[in-house]
């Protein structure tokens, strides 16, 4: 893996760059020397991510990051970003991400995740950018027939509105290259970022009742809910509680930083898996958050989730083989880095 920019690509235009991922994945290429150019319309994401993120990376990185608070389904607005900025790849994380809320707001999720990819597109076309890393997510896989999942393991149906765009922005890359091959598109299919920056300065805020097992589990540790609710013990797993491949998100973040060095001049679409290769249960899970926190976290057994499957994790060989990154970080210091930033920021960002 290469530390330093690769010169055709040093400025970087990240859209979503203040939500979790995004944030970590700003930090880790300014300290990689990329200039950093961040778009984000703050609907789902705070502003304070931008001075925490100076905190963590010092003055001198601080200064090779812009900020503009702007939606990207404004192609005006995000046309005049490029005009400006004049970045030489992307990386694009902006969308809405709630799985249950995309049930309930099919067309909201439709409209924001493909329209705002659509109007990058063209904004990047116009402006003869045609590098992006898209961040994509293991849901295109479906329930699998078998694990661990390779980058060749079939896609299947989406279960809900949210996995479904993940699935049609892949295929409108995939689509884009078909058109004009000087796109040069990478797609990469996360497993289950958890964890913060071990600064404690960022990490996961959701909004509301979390969806998701781990900020359920970590405000759960810090008061803020009563109990962990474990979503069926009768899958066919070693517990019966569904398995996951967790991985860190300063991991998942070194990641892009990898494959943007590896895109450099390429042309064609590539997928990477991004994971540990190791699965967890949702009871291991509950048991290593309790070690870090130092506490028992009390749960429930409370019947399946819909659209729920039993497992699955990744083979991540291939992003080591070509990207030369893997994920280094285990499931206690996940847990560690979650719980230090939760009980850092037991309301997150908020004061
Ligand atoms: N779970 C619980 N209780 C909770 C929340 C989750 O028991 O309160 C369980 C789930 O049943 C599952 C595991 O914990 O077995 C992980 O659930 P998450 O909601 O944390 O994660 P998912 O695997 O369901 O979803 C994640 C991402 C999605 C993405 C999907 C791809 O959040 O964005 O992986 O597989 F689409």
């Amino acid at each position: 893996m290469s530390d330093s920019p690769s010169p055709s690509l040093s400025r970087v235009l990240v859209t979503g760059g203040c939500g979790f991922i995004g944030s970590h994945t700003v930090v880790e290429l300014l300290e990689a020397g990329y200039e950093v150019v961040c778009v984000d319309d703050l609907s789902n994401a705070s502003p304070k991510v931008l001075d925490r993120i100076a905190q963590i990376v010092g003055d001198e990185a601080a200064r090779r990051l812009r900020f503009f608070k702007v939606d990207i389904s404004d192609e005006a607005a995000l046309a005049e970003v490029f005009d400006e900025t004049t970045p030489k790849a992307v990386i694009h994380f902006a969308g809405f991400k709630a799985v249950g809320e995309s049930v309930a707001k099919p067309l909201a999720y439709y409209s924001n995740n493909l329209g705002g990819t659509l109007s990058l597109c063209r904004v990047m076309d116009a402006h003869d950018v045609r590098a992006i890393v898209f961040s994509s997510s293991s849901t295109v896989y479906g329930d699998p027939d078998e694990v661990p999942l390779t980058e060749a393991s079939p896609k299947k149906p989406a279960t809900n509105p949210y996995g479904w765009t993940k699935w049609m922005i892949e295929q409108i890359l995939s689509d884009l290259w078909v058109a004009d091959s000087r796109w040069d598109v990478v797609l990469l299919r996360y497993f289950n970022p958890i964890g913060a920056h071990p600064s404690g300065l960022i990490g996961e805020d959701p909004k509301g009742i979390p969806n998701n097992l781990v900020p359920y589990v970590a405000q759960t540790a810090v008061g803020r809910r009563d109990v962990v609710h474990v979503y069926g013990n009768d899958y066919p797993t070693p517990d019966g509680t569904g398995i996951r491949d967790y991985i860190h998100v300063v991991d998942l973040a070194k990641g892009h930083v990898a494959a943007l060095a590896w895109m450099a001049g390429r042309e064609g679409v590539e997928i990477f898996n991004l994971g540990t290769g190791k699965g967890s249960s949702v009871l291991e899970v509950i048991s290593a958050f309790s070690e870090a926190a130092g506490k028992d976290i009390p749960f429930v057994v409370d019947p399946r989730r819909a659209g729920d499957i039993a497992q699955n994790w990744a083979d991540a060989s291939k992003a080591a083989e070509q990207l030369g990154w893997k994920a280094e970080l285990d499931l206690a210091d996940m847990c560690r880095d979650s719980w230090n930033f939760q009980s850092q920021n037991p309301n997150g960002y908020e004061a």
